[in-house]
């Protein structure tokens, strides 16, 4: 039992929906998503949803056997489920590059890609790639991922003639980004490392990457959209790091969602009919919402999709 609000938005939905509720009656036979952190917290029950709604997912995971646990778990509930495990290590370029061409070469369609794996507040890392680990998972795997997959989903949108969606899990921790929003020039510095700026400038880096892409797909009058979202604060894996963050989580746990509350928004972004043609939008407890004015300058977006460009086109 939870002590979150049950006011309902303008969508009809409050932070008390469920991932169920924001799905209710929604059709999903005959479309493909991909939903990458599905082995716990709000990944997986993202995945559980969209598979009830009978969506096929692809489950892209770091850690094989987890993973496989998890489709288990989802077919002894859901028996005509169509899930799938494949390996994706999103901190690092090498395995992205794998798993995407993998993918392609299944000859698979991709309508829905959510982008919903990642850390936060570890201690200072760099990734294979020589990148800070939390910049790494949270932003640039899921920028280099969605430009690998692009083709791939804009080709299914224009066979299939259903609008393809892609969905950022982001955070209201967007607000605590480093002073002036991404560091581009110190990224990798230890020295002036904060985990939880670390983790707000990769946040931040999530809603600015669905503006810019928005931005370009709408410019290519290409049928798919592109939106970030906060999913509420939930009592999940995520914590294990410890912290400011994990004691808050931690005390509050009783007035929090819970993980089928969690996952609402994420599933409204990516399913809900509601939002058709909608995007470059931020979006909180399954309705509209507004992220700060760091989060809604294009100029910064342009900045960090030609940062991140360079980035992966470097390694
Ligand atoms: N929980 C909250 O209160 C909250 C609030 C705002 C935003 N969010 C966002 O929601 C998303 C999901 O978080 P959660 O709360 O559900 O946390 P979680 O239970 O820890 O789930 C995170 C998922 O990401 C996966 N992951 C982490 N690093 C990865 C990597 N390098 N490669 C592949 N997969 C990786 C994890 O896999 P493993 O099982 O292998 O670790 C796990 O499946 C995150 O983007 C988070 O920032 C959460």
């Amino acid at each position: 039992m939870t002590w979150i609000s049950i006011f309902t938005g303008k969508s009809g939905y409050a932070a008390s929906s469920t991932a169920e509720d924001v799905t209710k009656g929604v059709d999903g036979t005959g479309l493909t998503a991909i939903v990458t952190g599905a082995t716990s917290g709000i990944g997986l029950e993202t995945a559980r949803v969209l598979a009830l709604r009978r969506v096929h997912v692809v489950m892209p995971v770091r850690n094989l056997e987890a993973g496989k646990k998890v489709q288990q778990g989802i077919v002894e509930k859901i028996p005509n489920a169509k899930v799938e495990v494949m390996e994706l290590d999103v901190s690092s370029m090498e395995s992205t590059r794998q798993f995407a061409s993998q993918y392609c070469s299944k000859g698979l369609p991709l309508n829905i890609l959510v982008l919903n794996a990642g850390i936060m507040t570890p201690p200072f890392a760099l990734s294979k790639d020589g990148i800070e680990s939390q910049f790494a998972t949270n932003h640039v795997g899921n920028f280099l991922l969605t430009n690998l997959l692009l083709d791939t989903m804009k080709k299914t949108a224009t066979e299939s003639g259903k609008e393809g969606r892609i969905v950022i899990v982001s955070s209201e921790a967007h607000k605590m980004p480093y002073k002036g929003g991404i560091k581009f020039d110190k990224l990798n510095d230890e020295k002036s490392y904060n985990s939880m700026y670390a983790y707000g400038q990769s946040k931040l880096s999530n809603i600015l990457h669905a503006n810019e892409l928005s931005r370009r797909l709408q410019e290519e009058g290409v049928n798919i959209t592109a939106n970030s979202l906060h999913p509420g604060v939930i009592r999940t894996n995520l914590i294990r790091n410890g912290g400011f963050m994990s004691f808050f989580i931690n005390t509050l746990q009783s007035f929090l969602k819970d993980i089928p509350q969690g996952a609402a928004t994420t599933c409204y972004v990516a399913l809900n009919p509601q939002l058709k043609g909608v995007s470059g939008q931020y979006f909180a407890d399954s309705n509209l919402s507004k992220p700060t004015a760091y989060a809604r300058d294009p100029e910064l977006a342009k900045k960090l999709w030609d940062f991140s460009l360079k980035l992966t086109e470097s390694k």
